[in-house]
C-alpha cells in the first residue's frame, strides 16, 4: 500500500519536472485579492489557487484535518505549512496549466521558507493589494459568502495576524525587489487597471520613431 509520506514524494518530483511559474497574490482580509485573481485568469491564463478555499474544502471532506482547519479559521490563525503546501502541491501537479496565482500564501514566515524549501519554486513576483482597515471590514461585512469567519471579532483578528505574520514577508520579497504593490482601496476596474500594467507582457522601447523594415517600404 502507498504511504502518505511517498506519495507526497511523487507530487513534489512531479512538481520539480513541471517547473510551473507561480505569482503569490498578498493583501489583508477583503483587499479583493479574490476579485482581481479572477480577472487575471480571464485576461492572462493563469490558474487560480486560493489558499482559503483549498482550506476550506479540505476542512469540508470530513478529512482527519477537518476539525484542526475549522478551529483555526475561525480564530483567524494560519494552518500548519505542511497541511497548505500539501493542497497547493497537489493542485498544482493535478492542473494542465504551468502558471499559476496562488493567492492568500505564503501568510506567514513559515508558509514562505517551508514552500520554497519543499517545492524549490521562487516566485516570479507577488502582487501586494495595499488597502487600509476601515475598507478591509466594510468589504468583508458585506461580503455575503455565509462565511464564517466573515464577522467583526474575527476579521479583526485577521487583520492583526496579517500585520504581524504576512507583512513581514511582503518585506521579505521587497527587499528582492519582487513586490508589485497596487492602491486596492479604488473601485474594482481602477485596481484592475493597474493590476494589467503588471501582467502585460512588457514592449521593448524603440530607440528611434523609425523602424528598420519601414526604410525598405
Ligand atoms: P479577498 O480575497 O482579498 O479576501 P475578495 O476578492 O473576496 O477579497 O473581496 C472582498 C469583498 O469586497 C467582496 O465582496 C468583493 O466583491 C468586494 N471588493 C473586492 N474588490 C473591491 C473594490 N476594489 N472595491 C469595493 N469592493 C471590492
Ligand atoms: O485567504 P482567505 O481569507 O480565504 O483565508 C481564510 C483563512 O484561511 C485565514 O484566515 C486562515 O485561517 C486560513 N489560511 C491559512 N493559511 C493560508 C491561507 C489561509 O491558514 N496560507
Ligand atoms: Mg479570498
Amino acid at each position: 500500500m502507498e504511504t502518505a509520506a511517498v506519495a507526497s514524494k511523487d507530487v513534489t518530483v512531479s512538481l520539480a519536472e513541471k517547473k510551473p511559474k507561480v505569482v503569490f497574490v498578498l493583501g489583508g482580509p477583503g483587499s479583493g485579492k479574490g476579485t482581481q485573481c479572477a480577472k487575471i485568469v480571464q485576461h492572462f491564463g493563469y490558474t487560480h489557487l486560493s489558499a482559503g478555499d483549498l482550506l476550506r474544502e479540505e476542512r469540508d471532506s470530513g478529512s482527519e484535518n477537518g476539525t484542526m482547519i475549522k478551529n483555526m479559521m475561525n480564530e483567524g490563525k494560519i494552518v500548519p505549512s505542511e497541511v497548505t503546501i500539501k493542497l497547493l502541491q497537489k493542485a498544482m501537479v493535478e492542473n494542465g496549466n504551468d502558471k499559476f496565482l496562488i493567492d492568500g500564501f505564503p501568510r506567514n514566515e513559515e508558509n514562505r521558507a517551508a514552500f520554497e524549501a519543499v517545492t524549490k519554486i521562487e516566485p516570479e513576483f507577488v502582487l501586494y493589494f495595499n488597502c487600509p482597515e476601515e475598507e478591509l471590514e466594510r468589504r468583508i461585512l458585506n461580503r455575503n459568502q455565509g462565511r464564517e469567519d466573515d464577522n467583526i471579532e474575527t476579521v479583526r483578528k485577521r487583520f492583526k495576524v496579517f500585520l504581524e505574520s504576512s507583512l513581514p514577508v511582503i518585506e521579505y520579497y521587497k527587499a528582492k525587489g519582487k513586490v508589485r504593490e497596487i492602491d486596492a482601496a479604488k473601485p474594482i476596474e481602477e485596481v484592475f487597471e493597474a493590476v494589467k500594467v503588471i501582467f502585460a507582457p512588457k514592449v521593448e522601447k524603440v530607440k528611434s520613431s523609425r523602424c528598420s523594415s519601414c526604410a525598405i517600404l
